[in-house]
């Protein structure tokens, strides 16, 4: 083990073991009743550096609710199936607007601002869903999961699900106002359900950091070499993390931590230092913006103790 190998598990250790002793922690999401009732103290941080070394600690290898970040893994897909074309459907630009805002839609006549707020993302589940069937996309988008983790044992917590589908009015609304501009494909209830579906994939901090590997790498799989998309995708991709991964928040985000990063409401954090690692956070309790507070805390402290921020020292 190399000393910056040693220097890197050194620094994750100390960071969990300072988020375990603090008692600001934030809030669990309450509008999805299965979040609600998870425990607000778990503390998980995954490091996957260049050289695929992992460094690993609190409660890392605990499944949770990966929520909105599933929806950089749908954007990935989207953009290998429609191309540029995708930009069509959706913008590339910071919303300033909660992830679950309507108002911007009216004015933008339902095209939505970014693929990361719940409208984007569902008007790209409903882009890669056309010519599929629901279930047989979902198998998709899961196995993609395993093979970017190199994990077979990841899958759907349908609880999560079902807790998710039965609540999600204001979802159903976006949804139901998008189709009225024409801008989506399939029947309402399909494109609904396998948004859900893809929100609720359950996966530890471990698994999400090896997934998130190719964007640290310029679009490659480690393990196998593979292309998962081209550099420049890989690029464009970590550019949407940054402006729109912490909707309302990305600015502050970005201030703090200077990372590209995707947050969801069940908690976790998936961000990327681009030649340098993929990191995984979890901490359930959220802030007003609905982005993981210590969880964000968590990622201020490692990018200034490793240097790496994008931005510099
Ligand atoms: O659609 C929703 O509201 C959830 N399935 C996902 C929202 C989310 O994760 C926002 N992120 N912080």
């Amino acid at each position: 083990m190399t000393i910056a190998t040693r220097e890197l598990e050194r620094v994750v250790r100390e960071i969990a073991d300072e988020m375990s002793a603090r008692p600001d922690r934030g809030e669990v999401a309450g509008y999805i009743p299965e979040l609600a009732r998870v425990d607000r103290n778990a503390f998980g941080l995954v490091v996957v550096d260049d050289a695929g070394n992992v460094a690993a600690a609190g409660d890392c290898d605990v499944p949770f609710s990966i929520q909105s970040i599933s929806k950089v893994f749908t954007l990935t897909l989207a953009l290998g199936k429609a191309g540029d074309r995708l930009w069509q459907r959706v913008g590339r630009e910071p919303s300033g607007s909660p992830f679950n805002s309507i108002v911007q839609l009216e004015y933008e006549r339902g095209r939505p601002r970014n693929p990361f707020i719940n409208a984007g993302a569902i008007a790209v589940t409903d882009l890669i869903l056309s010519g599929h069937q629901p279930r047989e996309l979902l198998g998709e988008i899961v196995r993609f999961m395993q093979f970017l983790s190199d994990d077979d044992s990841i899958g759907i917590d349908e609880a999560v699900a079902a807790s998710e589908q039965r609540s999600g009015f204001r979802n159903a609304a976006l949804a139901n106002y998008m189709k009225s501009f024409g801008m989506l494909e399939n029947p309402i209830d399909y494109t609904l359900g396998v948004y859900f579906h893809h929100c609720a994939i359950a996966m530890s901090c471990r698994q999400l950091a090896m997934a998130g590997r190719f964007l640290a790498h310029l679009g490659r799989h480690p393990t196998t070499g593979l292309s998962v998309v081209q550099p420049e995708r890989a690029r464009r991709i970590n550019a949407v993390m940054l402006m729109c991964g912490h909707y309302d928040g990305s600015g502050e985000f970005a201030y703090r931590v200077g990372l590209p990063a995707k947050s969801g409401v069940g908690g976790g954090i998936l961000a990327i230092a681009p030649g340098k690692a993929s990191i995984a956070v979890w901490s359930p309790g959220l802030d007003a913006n609905g982005n993981s507070y210590l969880g964000r805390v968590a990622l201020e402290a490692l990018t200034k103790r490793m240097g790496w921020s994008v931005f510099g020292a």
